[in-house]
Protein backbone atom coordinates (compact mmCIF):
# COMPACT_ATOMS: atom_id res chain seq x y z
CA UNK A 1 0.00 0.00 0.00
CA UNK A 2 1.47 3.45 -0.23
CA UNK A 3 1.15 5.13 2.85
CA UNK A 4 2.08 9.06 4.21
CA UNK A 5 3.34 9.08 7.47
CA UNK A 6 3.45 12.82 8.72
CA UNK A 7 5.86 13.08 11.56
CA UNK A 8 7.25 9.79 10.59
CA UNK A 9 10.93 11.15 11.34
CA UNK A 10 9.99 11.06 15.06
CA UNK A 11 10.12 8.35 18.38
CA UNK A 12 7.57 6.45 17.03
CA UNK A 13 7.79 7.96 13.19
CA UNK A 14 10.92 6.62 12.77
CA UNK A 15 10.46 2.84 13.76
CA UNK A 16 6.91 2.73 12.98
CA UNK A 17 8.14 3.59 9.09
CA UNK A 18 11.20 1.35 9.32
CA UNK A 19 8.54 -1.32 10.20
CA UNK A 20 6.42 -0.86 7.45
CA UNK A 21 8.90 -0.53 4.88
CA UNK A 22 9.87 -4.38 6.29
CA UNK A 23 6.01 -4.45 5.60
CA UNK A 24 6.98 -3.60 1.96
CA UNK A 25 4.56 -0.97 1.89
CA UNK A 26 5.42 1.81 0.26
CA UNK A 27 6.18 5.01 2.75
CA UNK A 28 6.28 8.81 2.24
CA UNK A 29 7.59 10.60 5.02
CA UNK A 30 6.40 14.35 5.84
CA UNK A 31 8.36 15.78 8.80
CA UNK A 32 9.58 19.31 9.85
CA UNK A 33 12.51 17.20 11.21
CA UNK A 34 13.16 19.25 14.31
CA UNK A 35 14.90 16.63 16.33
CA UNK A 36 16.92 15.41 13.03
CA UNK A 37 16.44 12.74 10.68
CA UNK A 38 17.54 8.86 11.48
CA UNK A 39 15.57 7.13 8.80
CA UNK A 40 17.84 5.28 6.41
CA UNK A 41 17.69 5.53 2.53
CA UNK A 42 15.29 3.09 1.22
CA UNK A 43 13.84 2.24 -2.91
CA UNK A 44 10.06 2.75 -1.43
CA UNK A 45 10.53 5.53 1.29
CA UNK A 46 10.50 9.23 -0.04
CA UNK A 47 10.81 11.64 2.57
CA UNK A 48 9.76 15.38 2.33
CA UNK A 49 10.98 18.23 4.30
CA UNK A 50 8.20 20.58 5.39
CA UNK A 51 5.52 22.15 8.06
CA UNK A 52 2.07 20.51 7.84
CA UNK A 53 1.05 23.98 8.15
CA UNK A 54 1.56 24.21 4.27
CA UNK A 55 -0.51 21.80 3.83
CA UNK A 56 -0.21 22.29 0.00
CA UNK A 57 3.46 20.95 -0.27
CA UNK A 58 1.92 17.64 1.66
CA UNK A 59 2.18 14.99 -1.33
CA UNK A 60 -1.02 12.61 -0.91
CA UNK A 61 -1.62 12.24 -4.53
CA UNK A 62 -2.05 8.18 -4.81
CA UNK A 63 -2.05 7.76 -1.03
CA UNK A 64 -4.12 4.84 0.79
CA UNK A 65 -3.62 5.65 4.14
CA UNK A 66 -2.44 8.38 6.33
CA UNK A 67 -0.67 8.20 9.34
CA UNK A 68 -0.70 11.30 11.58
CA UNK A 69 1.58 11.90 14.06
CA UNK A 70 3.27 15.10 13.36
CA UNK A 71 2.87 17.48 16.71
CA UNK A 72 4.23 19.14 19.25
CA UNK A 73 4.77 16.35 21.43
CA UNK A 74 4.35 17.44 25.31
CA UNK A 75 3.06 20.02 27.53
CA UNK A 76 6.02 21.65 27.63
CA UNK A 77 6.66 22.26 24.00
CA UNK A 78 3.19 23.35 23.19
CA UNK A 79 3.58 25.77 26.44
CA UNK A 80 6.29 27.42 24.33
CA UNK A 81 3.89 28.95 21.79
CA UNK A 82 0.51 28.88 21.97
CA UNK A 83 -0.47 30.05 18.07
CA UNK A 84 2.18 27.26 16.67
CA UNK A 85 0.46 24.25 19.02
CA UNK A 86 -3.07 25.33 17.95
CA UNK A 87 -2.14 25.76 14.03
CA UNK A 88 0.10 22.27 14.20
CA UNK A 89 -2.02 20.64 16.32
CA UNK A 90 -5.27 21.28 15.84
CA UNK A 91 -5.69 23.46 12.62
CA UNK A 92 -3.29 21.29 10.20
CA UNK A 93 -5.25 18.25 11.41
CA UNK A 94 -8.53 19.77 9.99
CA UNK A 95 -6.69 21.06 6.26
CA UNK A 96 -4.91 17.54 6.19
CA UNK A 97 -7.73 15.31 6.55
CA UNK A 98 -9.72 17.67 4.69
CA UNK A 99 -7.16 16.85 1.12
CA UNK A 100 -6.69 13.25 2.32
CA UNK A 101 -10.90 13.29 1.42
CA UNK A 102 -10.26 15.03 -1.54
CA UNK A 103 -7.62 12.56 -2.69
CA UNK A 104 -9.79 9.69 -2.24
CA UNK A 105 -7.58 8.52 0.82
CA UNK A 106 -9.87 5.69 2.55
CA UNK A 107 -7.92 5.74 6.14
CA UNK A 108 -6.96 7.81 8.63
CA UNK A 109 -4.67 6.65 11.50
CA UNK A 110 -4.12 9.45 14.24
CA UNK A 111 -1.88 9.69 17.17
CA UNK A 112 -4.27 11.51 19.53
CA UNK A 113 -3.05 11.32 23.09
CA UNK A 114 -4.25 8.41 26.36
CA UNK A 115 -3.85 12.27 28.73
CA UNK A 116 -6.78 13.47 26.89
CA UNK A 117 -8.94 11.93 29.62
CA UNK A 118 -7.22 14.62 32.18
CA UNK A 119 -7.15 12.98 36.14
CA UNK A 120 -9.73 10.08 36.67
CA UNK A 121 -10.45 8.83 39.81
CA UNK A 122 -12.22 5.60 37.81
CA UNK A 123 -9.84 2.74 37.87
CA UNK A 124 -11.09 1.54 34.41
CA UNK A 125 -10.43 4.59 31.87
CA UNK A 126 -12.20 3.28 29.32
CA UNK A 127 -13.41 5.40 25.94
CA UNK A 128 -16.82 6.30 27.09
CA UNK A 129 -15.67 8.50 30.03
CA UNK A 130 -15.67 12.45 30.06
CA UNK A 131 -12.20 14.25 28.55
CA UNK A 132 -11.54 16.99 30.79
CA UNK A 133 -8.18 18.04 29.10
CA UNK A 134 -5.92 19.68 32.05
CA UNK A 135 -2.58 20.73 29.23
CA UNK A 136 -3.08 23.18 25.87
CA UNK A 137 -1.40 20.08 24.61
CA UNK A 138 -3.93 17.73 25.82
CA UNK A 139 -6.83 20.27 24.38
CA UNK A 140 -5.61 20.37 21.02
CA UNK A 141 -5.96 16.29 21.06
CA UNK A 142 -9.12 16.32 21.86
CA UNK A 143 -10.02 19.28 19.64
CA UNK A 144 -8.49 17.26 16.74
CA UNK A 145 -10.31 14.09 17.42
CA UNK A 146 -13.32 15.79 17.16
CA UNK A 147 -12.92 17.43 13.90
CA UNK A 148 -11.39 14.01 12.45
CA UNK A 149 -14.50 12.63 13.86
CA UNK A 150 -16.86 14.76 12.34
CA UNK A 151 -15.27 13.16 8.97
CA UNK A 152 -15.63 9.84 9.57
CA UNK A 153 -18.68 9.69 7.29
CA UNK A 154 -16.10 10.39 4.36
CA UNK A 155 -12.90 8.47 5.47
CA UNK A 156 -12.17 5.82 7.96
CA UNK A 157 -11.26 7.80 11.01
CA UNK A 158 -9.15 5.49 13.51
CA UNK A 159 -8.31 7.16 16.34
CA UNK A 160 -5.42 6.10 18.56
CA UNK A 161 -4.90 7.54 22.18
CA UNK A 162 -1.60 6.19 23.59
CA UNK A 163 0.39 5.45 26.85
CA UNK A 164 3.28 6.95 27.26
CA UNK A 165 5.86 5.40 25.08
CA UNK A 166 8.98 3.40 26.21
CA UNK A 167 11.92 2.04 24.81
CA UNK A 168 14.74 2.96 22.06
CA UNK A 169 13.96 4.08 18.14
CA UNK A 170 17.26 5.41 16.58
CA UNK A 171 15.32 9.26 17.23
CA UNK A 172 15.38 8.81 20.91
CA UNK A 173 13.28 10.38 22.92
CA UNK A 174 14.78 10.73 26.90
CA UNK A 175 11.85 12.95 28.08
CA UNK A 176 9.70 10.25 28.56
CA UNK A 177 8.93 8.60 31.88
CA UNK A 178 10.75 5.10 31.88
CA UNK A 179 13.40 6.19 29.30
CA UNK A 180 14.32 8.97 31.83
CA UNK A 181 14.73 6.79 34.59
CA UNK A 182 16.80 3.85 33.04
CA UNK A 183 18.75 7.11 31.68
CA UNK A 184 19.42 8.79 34.98
CA UNK A 185 20.21 5.60 36.50
CA UNK A 186 22.67 4.46 34.02
CA UNK A 187 24.11 7.94 33.75
CA UNK A 188 24.35 9.24 37.70
CA UNK A 189 23.51 6.16 39.08
CA UNK A 190 21.03 8.02 41.06
CA UNK A 191 16.93 8.12 40.26
CA UNK A 192 15.23 11.58 41.25
CA UNK A 193 11.97 10.78 41.36
CA UNK A 194 8.86 13.88 41.55
CA UNK A 195 6.65 12.22 44.05
CA UNK A 196 6.73 9.12 42.66
CA UNK A 197 2.97 8.00 43.65
CA UNK A 198 1.71 9.42 40.37
CA UNK A 199 0.50 6.37 37.87
CA UNK A 200 0.68 6.83 34.44
CA UNK A 201 -0.41 3.97 31.92
CA UNK A 202 2.71 2.57 29.87
CA UNK A 203 3.74 1.57 26.68
CA UNK A 204 6.56 -0.25 24.75
CA UNK A 205 7.69 1.23 21.55
CA UNK A 206 7.12 -2.14 20.02
CA UNK A 207 3.64 -2.26 21.02
CA UNK A 208 3.04 1.18 19.75
CA UNK A 209 4.39 0.00 16.20
CA UNK A 210 2.07 -2.90 16.40
CA UNK A 211 -0.98 -1.36 17.22
CA UNK A 212 -0.87 0.64 13.94
CA UNK A 213 -0.16 -2.09 11.92
CA UNK A 214 -3.39 -3.84 13.59
CA UNK A 215 -5.58 -0.70 12.70
CA UNK A 216 -3.81 -0.52 9.26
CA UNK A 217 -4.99 -4.03 8.39
CA UNK A 218 -8.39 -3.49 9.88
CA UNK A 219 -10.29 -0.44 8.51
CA UNK A 220 -12.89 -1.18 9.85
CA UNK A 221 -11.95 -0.64 13.46
CA UNK A 222 -13.16 2.82 13.12
CA UNK A 223 -13.46 5.27 16.53
CA UNK A 224 -11.13 5.57 19.07
CA UNK A 225 -8.99 3.38 21.32
CA UNK A 226 -6.95 3.33 24.28
CA UNK A 227 -3.83 2.10 23.50
CA UNK A 228 -1.43 1.55 27.12
CA UNK A 229 -1.24 -1.40 29.06
CA UNK A 230 1.10 -1.14 31.95
CA UNK A 231 -0.69 1.37 34.71
CA UNK A 232 2.47 2.20 37.41
CA UNK A 233 3.57 4.36 39.41
CA UNK A 234 6.10 6.64 39.04
CA UNK A 235 8.36 4.66 42.15
CA UNK A 236 7.35 1.45 40.64
CA UNK A 237 9.22 1.83 37.52
CA UNK A 238 12.26 3.72 39.15
CA UNK A 239 12.02 0.52 41.42
CA UNK A 240 11.93 -2.01 38.28
CA UNK A 241 14.75 0.40 36.99
CA UNK A 242 16.94 -0.01 40.25
CA UNK A 243 16.37 -4.47 39.61
CA UNK A 244 18.53 -4.07 36.71
CA UNK A 245 21.07 -0.93 37.23
CA UNK A 246 22.99 -0.73 40.19
CA UNK A 247 21.17 3.00 41.32
CA UNK A 248 19.87 4.89 44.88
CA UNK A 249 16.14 6.50 44.26
CA UNK A 250 16.25 9.76 45.68
CA UNK A 251 12.38 11.27 46.15
CA UNK A 252 11.38 14.67 46.01
CA UNK A 253 8.46 16.81 46.48
CA UNK A 254 5.94 16.45 43.13
CA UNK A 255 4.23 19.72 42.54
CA UNK A 256 2.21 17.12 40.20
CA UNK A 257 0.60 14.77 41.84
CA UNK A 258 -2.01 14.11 39.02
CA UNK A 259 -2.46 10.08 38.48
CA UNK A 260 -4.11 8.74 35.19
CA UNK A 261 -4.89 5.23 33.94
CA UNK A 262 -5.75 3.87 30.96
CA UNK A 263 -7.89 0.60 30.06
CA UNK A 264 -7.22 -0.73 26.36
CA UNK A 265 -10.22 -3.10 26.98
CA UNK A 266 -11.65 -1.86 24.16
CA UNK A 267 -8.30 -2.63 22.16
CA UNK A 268 -7.83 -6.11 23.41
CA UNK A 269 -11.46 -7.05 22.34
CA UNK A 270 -10.18 -6.53 18.55
CA UNK A 271 -7.83 -9.38 18.86
CA UNK A 272 -4.36 -7.10 20.28
CA UNK A 273 -2.48 -8.38 22.39
CA UNK A 274 1.03 -6.70 23.82
CA UNK A 275 4.33 -8.30 23.79
CA UNK A 276 6.53 -6.14 25.16
CA UNK A 277 6.53 -4.46 28.71
CA UNK A 278 8.22 -1.55 30.21
CA UNK A 279 10.72 -3.86 31.89
CA UNK A 280 11.59 -5.44 28.62
CA UNK A 281 12.53 -1.72 27.98
CA UNK A 282 14.65 -1.36 30.48
CA UNK A 283 16.88 -4.50 30.04
CA UNK A 284 17.01 -3.29 26.46
CA UNK A 285 17.93 0.31 27.15
CA UNK A 286 20.34 -1.03 29.55
CA UNK A 287 21.92 -3.45 26.79
CA UNK A 288 22.08 -0.55 23.99
CA UNK A 289 23.96 1.86 26.92
CA UNK A 290 26.23 -0.41 27.50
CA UNK A 291 26.89 -0.99 23.79
CA UNK A 292 27.53 2.68 23.50
CA UNK A 293 24.48 2.40 21.19
CA UNK A 294 22.29 4.43 23.38
CA UNK A 295 23.60 8.44 24.52
CA UNK A 296 22.57 11.52 26.12
CA UNK A 297 22.65 14.92 24.77
CA UNK A 298 19.95 17.92 24.66
CA UNK A 299 18.35 16.70 20.95
CA UNK A 300 16.59 13.46 22.82
CA UNK A 301 14.62 15.96 24.95
CA UNK A 302 12.13 18.03 23.20
CA UNK A 303 11.59 21.06 25.03
CA UNK A 304 15.59 21.52 25.05
CA UNK A 305 15.80 21.02 21.77
CA UNK A 306 13.02 23.50 20.60
CA UNK A 307 14.77 26.14 22.76
CA UNK A 308 17.84 25.55 20.72
CA UNK A 309 16.29 26.10 18.02
CA UNK A 310 14.35 28.97 19.47
CA UNK A 311 10.98 27.63 18.27
N1 LIG B 1 5.80 9.33 22.74
C1 LIG B 1 4.76 9.22 23.53
O1 LIG B 1 4.87 8.79 24.70
C2 LIG B 1 3.39 9.59 23.03
C3 LIG B 1 2.27 9.31 23.83
C4 LIG B 1 1.00 9.68 23.36
C5 LIG B 1 0.87 10.29 22.13
N2 LIG B 1 1.97 10.54 21.38
C6 LIG B 1 1.80 11.20 20.08
O2 LIG B 1 2.39 10.39 19.08
C7 LIG B 1 2.98 11.21 18.08
C8 LIG B 1 4.44 10.87 17.91
O3 LIG B 1 5.11 11.10 19.14
P1 LIG B 1 6.69 11.00 19.24
O4 LIG B 1 7.01 10.56 20.62
O5 LIG B 1 7.22 10.25 18.10
O6 LIG B 1 7.07 12.55 19.14
P2 LIG B 1 8.30 13.25 18.39
O7 LIG B 1 8.37 14.63 18.93
O8 LIG B 1 9.51 12.39 18.49
O9 LIG B 1 7.85 13.26 16.88
C9 LIG B 1 7.01 14.23 16.33
C10 LIG B 1 7.53 14.50 14.93
O10 LIG B 1 6.66 15.45 14.35
C11 LIG B 1 7.43 16.39 13.65
N3 LIG B 1 6.67 17.63 13.56
C12 LIG B 1 6.29 18.44 14.58
N4 LIG B 1 5.66 19.53 14.10
C13 LIG B 1 5.63 19.40 12.75
C14 LIG B 1 5.11 20.20 11.69
N5 LIG B 1 4.54 21.38 11.94
N6 LIG B 1 5.23 19.76 10.43
C15 LIG B 1 5.84 18.58 10.16
N7 LIG B 1 6.37 17.78 11.12
C16 LIG B 1 6.26 18.18 12.40
C17 LIG B 1 8.72 16.54 14.46
O11 LIG B 1 9.79 17.03 13.68
C18 LIG B 1 8.93 15.11 14.93
O12 LIG B 1 9.78 14.40 14.05
C19 LIG B 1 2.73 12.65 18.50
O13 LIG B 1 1.58 13.13 17.85
C20 LIG B 1 2.50 12.54 19.99
O14 LIG B 1 1.70 13.60 20.46
C21 LIG B 1 3.23 10.21 21.79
Amino acid sequence: MKLLVTGGCGFVGTQLVKSLLEQNHEVTVFDIQWFGNFLDEHPNLTIFKGDICNVDEIPMEGINVVFHLANVANDPCADLDSKLNWEVNALATKFLVEKAIDRGVQQFIFASSGSVYGVKDEPEVTEELSLIPISDYNKTKMISERVLLSYSDQIAVQILRPATVCGFSPRMRLDLSVNILTMLALRDGKITVFGGNQTRPNIHIKDMVRSYHHFLARPELTGIYNVGFENISIMDIAMLVQKYVDAEIVVTPSNDPRSYRLSSKKLLGTGFKPLSSVENAIVELKELWEKGTLKDGDEFYNIRRMKELDI
